[in-house]
């Protein structure tokens, strides 16, 4: 499947928000010991410190190799930005194949420059779906497995929506969760810096989908709820910055006696709070699939989500929009009742190993 004229060993990883990273970790990992050189784009979708250089400073991922600094904008607007300035790149470099990730505007950027071009792209967690297209990460998950070459999938579920959706068996490959790989390799590395001062018992809280904070109503509710839930034990919310800006727009009436507010969290530390929580509240997609993992109870506030299994299998609970459900169930869990769960299959910490090898099978 390679094209003869192209750097027949070379990879380029296209990363550009946070959970990027934690996935790229993996698979970077997983091919270093083989012949094939790896080299990184760095979109800038995410570039406050916090958010990106502490991640590949404790992932152990080498610097990129190119950023192209697109920074904030709208969903054009950061797209487009993003299309424009990785073709250069990608036209010099010439790499056998392209690795994307997730279902971030910079995996869909990425992906179409590749089409066009006719350079291979493999999707790393292929096939998730929400089906729910008002979600800007549905259209990128859906029209980035309909150009990619390889389609690397977390979890049985997203070989069926792939087979519904046409895409030939022979691309798909479900070699489990890679980012459960670097869970797995990394929690054993949280130091005491990382575990310092949390209270014994205590609820972490994520919040950043559009649909949960750019709505200042919804958002004061949110955290009147969580605000009512600290009455009961602490609440601790470490805040992405798109919901940082949302509660300064809310003034005032955001300041909590009892919420505990911090910035966003360095990947170890995070690990560490999610894995002693009582309980996650989250809309995030990547900390239901950790917490199922931990075995830490986790309550979703969503009315969809794409990775339906860690429910089936794991412990998290859609709670919907429904504050009252999410109080309820805090209470629950509080008291004792926590949902169980068991770990999917191939969340095993060998996804990666498995792509690489696939990668070999397949020539490269
Ligand atoms: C993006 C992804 C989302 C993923 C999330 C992980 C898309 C469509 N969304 O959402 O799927 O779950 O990353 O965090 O790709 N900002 C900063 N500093 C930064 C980055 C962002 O201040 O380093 C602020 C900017 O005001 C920006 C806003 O956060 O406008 C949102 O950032 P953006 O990358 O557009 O989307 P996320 O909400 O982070």
């Amino acid at each position: 499947m390679f094209d003869s004229k192209a750097n027949s060993s070379h990879v380029l990883h296209v990363v550009g928000a946070r959970p990027n990273f934690v996935k790229l970790a993996a698979v970077f990992t997983a091919l270093k010991d083989r012949t094939i050189r790896q080299s990184i784009v760095h979109t800038g979708q995410h570039y406050d410190d916090d958010m990106s250089r502490i991640f590949f400073n404790q992932l152990g991922i080498p610097d990129p190799d190119f950023n192209l600094d697109v920074g904030s904008g709208s969903q054009a607007q950061q797209t487009s930005a993003i299309v424009s300035r990785f073709e250069r790149v990608v036209i010099d470099a010439r790499p056998a194949l392209v690795m994307v990730y997730g279902d971030v505007n910079s995996t869909l950027a990425a992906a179409l420059v590749c089409s066009k071009l006719l350079i291979p792209v493999a999707h790393v967690e292929a096939g998730l779906r929400s089906f729910d297209r008002t979600m800007p990460e549905e259209i990128n998950r859906v029209l980035t497995d309909q150009m990619s070459s390889l389609l690397f999938t977390p979890s049985i579920d997203a070989n069926r929506h792939l087979t519904k959706e046409g895409i030939p068996k022979a691309k798909v490959f479900l070699v489990g969760n890679v980012m459960i790989d670097t869970l797995k390799r990394l929690l054993p590395y949280v130091t005491a810096d990382s575990t310092a001062e949390l209270p014994e018992k205590y609820v972490l809280v994520t919040l950043h989908r559009p649909s949960n904070v750019d709505d200042t109503a919804r958002l004061r509710q949110w955290l009147d709820t969580l605000e009512e839930l600290s009455a009961l034990l602490p609440v601790i919310f470490p805040v992405h910055p798109r919901t940082r800006q949302k509660i300064l727009e809310l003034g005032a009436h955001a300041h909590s006696a009892t919420l505990q507010f911090c910035g966003p969290q360095p990947y170890l530390r995070f690990l560490w709070m999610e894995k002693n929580a009582l309980c996650v509240i989250t809309d995030s997609g990547g900390i239901q699939e950790e917490t199922t993992f931990l075995g830490t109870p986790c309550l979703t506030v969503r009315d969809n989500t794409e990775r339906p299994i860690t429910i089936e299998m794991g412990t998290n609970v859609l709670v919907g929009l429904d504050r009252k459900r999410l109080k309820t169930e805090v209470e629950q869990i509080f008291i004792g009742f926590r949902k169980k769960g068991t770990i999917p299959p191939l969340w095993d910490g060998c996804a990666a190993e498995r792509i690489a090898s696939i990668l070999s099978s397949q020539g490269l």
